[in-house]
């Protein structure tokens, strides 16, 4: 049975969701799902925008097929080659011989190295800001480069002022009925995913998002339909300002977080002290997360987000525990930067956590450490709580 969607005039959503996987590129936890969007525009051509990943190919198929009523696909655009969006290419062909597959240069060839139907047959070569039209709709093709890879484009039909955004302005999280962003709320079922998917998917290519949310400004957008979650058609501007602040690696709040490893309590316990002290400063919005507990995606989602962190961690075989140094080494992987930050480390015999969490911090830019560095030798120690107050006092003036 199909379930595609009509969303304006021409134009249905031909996607499906996912409930069932547990991680996301086999890395990310998605306790709400995904969607995998695809849109068909029948118009005196008819053209699909993307397809979707295998786990939702039959549902996507037999929306395809209804939603055509009968008529042959003549556009197939490619606008991004991961397989979570490009699993079905090879079926499309087969089940539509005729189809002409829209994708530029490195599109191409990306489609050569993963399948092996004849590309060339079907190719349909386009540049950066050239136009297609299908009859009443003209689609114009902007590209995108590492808006998650470097093949990415997006597609603007200026009839309707529709973007086809690609992975851009996407989120984690399935759809349940309702394809607007206006029909949830969003900012409260859907914001944490949305920054959590951005940042961990696209967080490591700022400057390109920049250039292409700058090349997009100067389109009449109505509607922006990407290819995870829901469509957007109200609030374009509130969204596109998260995204401005993400990808410029600013805090998106004004906030203290505070992350911790700790085997046996005693790093935990010393935590809890400290925000208690920042607390009764007067400092709010304050969070804790226990390294060990929190996926590393929500931790490094949670900190793009507030603009004051502290680290800290027990020293472990002469490291930092496993878990602090794989947030660390994600947070430099994404980029990350432009922050106030304070360490602790704890041990027992040789300490030398702090000094490689230092050194991994300072390694990123314009990460201002907030010092001095507090070491706690097994347990946090009334003559240390000076030392803790002071980093409570910074804080309070920062936050
Ligand atoms: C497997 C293991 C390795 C450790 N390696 C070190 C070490 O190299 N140097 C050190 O000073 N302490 C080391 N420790 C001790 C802990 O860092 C120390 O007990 C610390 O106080 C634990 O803090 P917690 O109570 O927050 O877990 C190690 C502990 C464990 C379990
Ligand atoms: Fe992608
Ligand atoms: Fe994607």
């Amino acid at each position: 049975m199909y379930n595609y969607r009509k969303i304006a005039e021409d134009v249905f959503y031909v996607g499906a969701s996912d409930r069932r996987l547990a991680l996301f590129e086999n890395i990310y936890p998605i306790d709400r799902g995904v969607s995998y969007n695809s849109y068909l525009v029948v118009d005196d051509k008819t053209i699909l925008l993307d397809t979707v990943d295998h786990a939702v190919s039959r549902e996507f198929l037999a929306n395809v097929e209804a939603a055509l009523q009968g008529r042959s696909l003549d556009y197939l655009v490619v606008n991004h080659m991961e397989p979570d969006h490009c699993s079905v290419i090879a079926e499309i062909v087969l089940r539509y011989p005729e189809v002409k597959v829209v994708g530029n240069a490195k599109t191409i060839q990306m489609i050569k190295q993963f399948y092996s139907f004849d590309v060339d047959k079907h190719a349909y070569l386009v540049k950066d800001g050239d136009t297609l039209t299908t009859g009443k709709h003209s689609f114009t093709f902007v590209f995108a480069p590492m808006v998650h890879w470097p093949e990415v484009m997006v597609a603007f039909d200026s009839s309707n002022g529709f973007l086809y955004s690609a992975d851009a302005f996407g989120t984690f999280g399935a759809l349940s009925g309702n394809l607007f962003a206006d029909e949830y709320e969003f900012e409260k079922e859907w914001l944490d995913d949305a920054r959590r998917y951005y940042i961990n998917i696209v967080g490591k290519y700022g400057v390109q998002v920049v250039n292409t949310l700058n090349k997009a400004a100067s389109l009449p957008i109505k509607m922006i339909l990407p290819l995870h979650g829901p469509i957007w058609r109200e609030n374009i501007s509130w969204f596109i300002g998260k995204y401005m602040t993400w990808a410029s690696y600013k805090a998106e709040e004004k906030g203290l977080l505070i992350i911790y490893s700790s085997i046996y309590g005693n790093t935990a316990d010393a935590m809890d002290i400290l925000a208690s002290r920042a607390a009764d400063l007067g400092v709010r919005n304050i969070h804790m997360y226990d390294a060990s507990k929190t996926d590393v995606s929500v931790l490094v989602s949670e900190c793009f987000r507030y603009s004051t962190i502290v680290f800290a961690s027990p020293t472990y075989n002469a490291e930092i525990f496993p878990k602090m140094e794989m947030l660390l080494i994600e947070l430099k992987a994404h980029l990350f930067q432009d922050r106030d930050v304070a360490v602790f480390e704890n041990g027992t015999w040789a300490l030398s956590a702090g000094r490689k969490m230092t050194e991994m911090l300072s390694s990123m830019k314009n990460i201002r450490m907030i010092e001095p560095m507090v070491s706690i030798k097994s347990s946090l120690k009334s003559e240390q709580m000076e030392a803790v107050d002071s980093i409570a006092q910074k804080i309070k003036e920062l936050v």
